[in-house]
C-alpha cells in the first residue's frame, strides 16, 4: 500500500492511519511479523489485554527499562507511552524504537515542563534531583538521579540523609516516599490524571460492603487514598501481592489494565477496580490507551512512527538512568 506523506501523517495525528482489514487475524499477523524481523514488543500492565497477550514481555516501568536495556533486538515496539520510549531509546541507542501512537504522552510528565523545572532548580542549588521516570527526557537531563515506584525508597535511601533532596514531578509519589523514609524532600506540584480520580468515599463505602476485601494501592494515589490501603506498591508489586497473598478479594487502586495479569495469575480471585469520584470516569489512562493492536500491527509492518533523540540529550539524560540501574541491581530490584 502507498501511503501519501507518511511522515505529515504522523505529525499530525500521531500515528500511521492505514485501514486494516477486519477479517484479519491480528493476532497471527503480529506473530508472524515478529518472526520476520528482530523485533520484541514490550507492553506496560496498563495496555489493553489484547496487546499484553502479544507483548514478548510485560512490565512496570522499572521491568521495561531493564529489559529494552538489555535487549540484542534490532527493533524495540513499545507499546506504553512517550517518555517510556524514550528511555528505552536513551538505555539502547542503537535499537530502533518504535511507538505505535506517538501521541500516547503522560499527564503527570506533562505537568513538568523543563523550562519551569529548570527555573526552580535553580532556585535550589544544594538540592539533589531526584526525578521520577515519568518525566520528559528534558527532565531527565536536569535530574541526578532517577527512580521508579518499584525502586523509588530504595534510591532515596541511598542518599546521605543531610543531603537536601528536590522531587520531581509527582507530589504524591514524593509525600508517600517523605513519609516513608522520613525525608523532608522538597516536592515539585505534579500528579497523575489516573491515580487522583479515586474517591475516598466510595472506597470507604465498598470495604465496608467487602470487609474481606484487601485495598492495593499505587503510590501515585493521593494521602488520603494511600492512608487506608493495606499493601501500597508499583504495578508489578501490587500484582505479585494479589498471586501471593492469601486473601480472595482485591479492590485495585491502579489503572485497570493491570486486572487483565491479576487474573489470569489467580483466576479464583475477584479483582475490583477501586471507584473513581464521578460515575461516567473511568480508571482508563486515556494516553496507554491510544496504543491498539491495529496500531502496533501497522507499525510493525513500516517500521514507524520511530522515536528520535537529540544526542546530546540522550548523553545527558542517560547519566541519572544509568545511576537508577546501578542502585537496583545493588539491591537485587527487578520489575
Ligand atoms: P509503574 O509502572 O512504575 O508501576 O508506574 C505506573 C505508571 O503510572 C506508569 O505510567
Ligand atoms: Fe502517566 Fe498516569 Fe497514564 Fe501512567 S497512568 S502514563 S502516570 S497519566
Amino acid at each position: 500500500m502507498i501511503i501519501n506523506n507518511p511522515q505529515l501523517q504522523i505529525l499530525e495525528k500521531g500515528f500511521l492511519d492505514i485501514d486494516v482489514p477486519p477479517t484479519l487475524d491480528l493476532f497471527e499477523a503480529i506473530n508472524e511479523l515478529k518472526k520476520q524481523k528482530k523485533m520484541i514488543v514490550l507492553a506496560h500492565y496498563y495496555q489493553e489485554p489484547d496487546i499484553q497477550d502479544v507483548a514478548d514481555y510485560i512490565g512496570d516501568s522499572l521491568g521495561l527499562a531493564q529489559k529494552a536495556a538489555e535487549t540484542d533486538a534490532e527493533i524495540i515496539v513499545f507499546a506504553g507511552v512517550h517518555f517510556m520510549a524514550e528511555t528505552a531509546k536513551i538505555l539502547n541507542p542503537n535499537t530502533k524504537v518504535l511507538l505505535p501512537d506517538l501521541k500516547a504522552g503522560c499527564s503527570l510528565a506533562d505537568s513538568a515542563p523543563a523550562d519551569l523545572f529548570k527555573a526552580f532548580k535553580a532556585k535550589h542549588p544544594d538540592h539533589l534531583v531526584v526525578s521520577y521516570i515519568n518525566c520528559s527526557a528534558e527532565i531527565k537531563a536536569l535530574s541526578d538521579i532517577i527512580c521508579t515506584s518499584g525502586n523509588a525508597e530504595a534510591i532515596i535511601n541511598s542518599i546521605p540523609t543531610n543531603q537536601p533532596i528536590l522531587f520531581a514531578p509527582d507530589k504524591n509519589l514524593g509525600a508517600y516516599l517523605n513519609k516513608k523514609t522520613g525525608r523532608e524532600m522538597l516536592l515539585w506540584n505534579g500528579a497523575c490524571m489516573v491515580h487522583e480520580i479515586f474517591s475516598l468515599q466510595k472506597l470507604i463505602q465498598l470495604k465496608v460492603r467487602h470487609p474481606e476485601a484487601k485495598f492495593i494501592a499505587h503510590p501515585e494515589c493521593e494521602d488520603a487514598v494511600l492512608n487506608i490501603a493495606d499493601f501500597i506498591g508499583s504495578t508489578t508489586q501490587l500484582l505479585k501481592y494479589s498471586s501471593q497473598s492469601n486473601a480472595s478479594t482485591f479492590i485495585v487502586g491502579t489503572e485497570t489494565g493491570i486486572l487483565h495479569k491479576m487474573q489470569q495469575l489467580s483466576p479464583n480471585k475477584t479483582f475490583i477496580p477501586a471507584p473513581p469520584t464521578n460515575s461516567c470516569a473511568c480508571n482508563d489512562c486515556p494516553h496507554m490507551k491510544l496504543n491498539t493492536l491495529e496500531k502496533i500491527y501497522v507499525c510493525m509492518q513500516y517500521e514507524q512512527p520511530e522515536l528520535t533523540m537529540d544526542e546530546n540529550l540522550r548523553l545527558a539524560a542517560l547519566q541519572p538512568i544509568k545511576r537508577m540501574m546501578e542502585i537496583s541491581k545493588k539491591a537485587g530490584l527487578i520489575g
